[in-house]
């Protein structure tokens, strides 16, 4: 019996040492499949599944642990998002996620990983939409909009798509027709939004109704 549990430093070593070299190889292979190009990163041939499988957990995790710090704000379910949020989905999102009575286009067809039809619903929170529309996904077609749009027109979108799959293709539609001016003029308001004459800002160096002293040159 007390032979099962003597020490043997030389065969403990001899394994350390197999799992050191395996370890080594597969280290090595990848480098080289890596280095020759062996991976196939053309959008019409899928994943092989190991990497799907990586990729699709290292999304996942990535948005649900992000999304921890986004919280809605109070006005979240005022109706009014609703039609503001159609037009800016039908403006840039439909070319890839499409909608109610959308037919499917080039683009939607040849990305890859493909974007999921919203209009069939999503099981993302609320928190996990804002933050994938604002930051957009790595290694995906899906843009980042937190850099054009404020975090308003982002939750208007939010708003509009959990409320998409209960529409038929005709209030869709009029959901897109009912669209508020208001997205034209917070665009306008933006920062880096054109000016156009009459709201000049306020030069670099000088304050909003400061003596106009500006810095020498
Ligand atoms: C150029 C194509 C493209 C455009 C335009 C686009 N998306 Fe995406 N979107 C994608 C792709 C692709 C994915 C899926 C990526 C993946 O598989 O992880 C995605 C994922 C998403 C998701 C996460 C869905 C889920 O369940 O994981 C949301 C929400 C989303 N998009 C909303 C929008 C909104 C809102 C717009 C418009 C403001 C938009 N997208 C515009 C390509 C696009």
């Amino acid at each position: 019996m007390a032979s099962q549990s003597e020490f043997r430093p030389r065969r403990q070593l001899s394994i350390a040492a197999l799992v050191l070299v395996i370890i080594l190889l597969f280290v090595v292979a990848s480098a080289i499949f890596i280095y020759t190009g062996g991976y196939n990163v053309g959008a019409d041939v899928p994943h092989t599944k190991l990497v799907f499988g990586i990729l699709e957990e290292i999304r996942d995790k990535s948005v649900e642990s992000h999304a921890r710090n986004v919280t809605a704000p109070s006005n979240f379910n005022d109706p009014r998002r609703i039609p503001a949020g159609a037009e800016l989905y039908n403006e840039m999102c439909t070319g890839c996620h499409l909608g109610p009575g959308i037919e499917r286009s080039e683009l939607s067809q040849g990305i890859y990983p493909s974007a999921p039809e919203l209009a069939s619903g999503d099981d993302l929170s609320p928190a996990e939409q804002f933050w994938v529309i604002k930051h957009g996904l790595k290694f995906t077609a899906m843009p980042a909009w937190g850099k054009t749009h404020d975090d308003e027109l982002i939750w208007d979108l939010v708003a509009f798509i959990r409320q998409m799959p209960k529409m038929s293709a005709a209030q869709y539609k009029a959901a897109v027709a009912s669209a508020p001016e208001r997205h034209e003029q917070m665009m306008e308001q933006m920062p880096g939004a054109k000016n156009e004459a009459g709201s000049k800002p306020p030069a670099p160096g000088t304050k909003a109704g400061g003596t106009g002293v500006s810095r020498p040159n």
